[in-house]
């Protein structure tokens, strides 16, 4: 357990299924880590099938949420798996190579930070961060909901914020930040993020029409072949996919919680 590995026992992790000298043996492994305003959650990652091959590991995420409270927490996350090699990291903001560029739903102190710099002198590591909707919808490309899907496919990650990663024949054009265009004259995410159906006490259907509104303005803008539709609440996708009804094929996305680590994991070892 964490405890028995030294971990501090405020923390509860369940032990990776996979060994270090297992993981860093086989070329195909990557840690790929998915960072949220909650938690912080990683695992072992095959980015030859999408498979986590280790046990997830989450730490509740730090407050306030510092750079180094949190490289604090990753340090912690690839001790946990006993990890050295690369590390991915999905990340709620704008990451323009390795560069945090945005504080939307994110601690301020963040803007401008070296996240792959400041990440990567703390563990030891190389480590590359990229923003979290970019991740999963890297993790849905290549193994998930648009697999061989090509044209310009959109996925939209449901949560506090909107996330979205925009491809054109699978290639990702990062930082796209589509929940932050202007609708009805407020950001579209402070109406159609899943955060505003709790904040103001909805129901999946009203919540639904929001969110229609917002998917075909989108459409106007991009005229997508596909919708990926992702985010916590694509685990109860009946609740509010089958009301959407606009022009563009909308799927909903298979990953679900594994998107952003799987993701995260695919551009571990990238260089900037
Ligand atoms: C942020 C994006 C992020 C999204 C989902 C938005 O508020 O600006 O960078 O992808 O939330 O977490």
């Amino acid at each position: 357990s964490a405890t028995q590995r030294g971990g501090p026992a405020r923390h509860s992790l369940r032990c990776p299924t996979v060994n270090a000298s297992n993981a860093i043996a086989d070329a195909r492994h990557r840690l790929g880590i998915d960072i949220g305003g909650t938690g912080m959650k990683a695992a072992i990652v095959d980015v030859s099938t999408g498979q986590l091959v280790s046990e997830r590991a989450r730490i509740a995420t730090p407050t306030p949420a510092t750079p180094s409270a949190m490289a604090d927490v990753v340090v912690q996350l690839v001790s946990e798996h006993r990890w050295d090699g690369p590390v991915g990291v999905a990340f709620p903001a704008i990451v323009h190579n390795g560069v945090v560029r945005s504080a939307a739903n994110i601690d301020a102190s963040w803007l401008d930070v070296d996240a792959d710099a400041t990440f990567s002198a703390a563990t030891g590591l190389a480590v590359h961060m990229v923003n979290d909707a970019d991740a999963a919808g890297l993790a849905e490309m290549h193994w998930g909901a648009g697999r061989d899907r090509s044209g310009v496919v959109i996925m939209l990650t449901f949560g506090t914020g909107i996330g979205s990663g925009l491809f054109l024949d699978g290639v990702l054009v990062p930082n796209t930040e589509l929940g932050h265009v202007e609708l009805d004259g407020v950001d579209a995410e402070v109406r159609a993020a899943a955060s505003a159906r709790d904040r103001d006490d909805i129901s999946w259907k009203l919540w639904a029409t929001r969110v229609e509104h917002y998917l075909r303005h989108i459409e106007l803008l991009f005229s997508p072949d596909l919708f990926i539709l992702g985010g916590g609440v694509s685990k109860v996708a009946h609740k509010w996919v089958p009301r959407i009804d606009i022009a563009t094929e909308v799927v909903v996305a298979e990953l679900f919680n594994n998107a952003g680590i799987a993701g995260a994991a695919l551009v571990a070892g990238r260089r900037r």
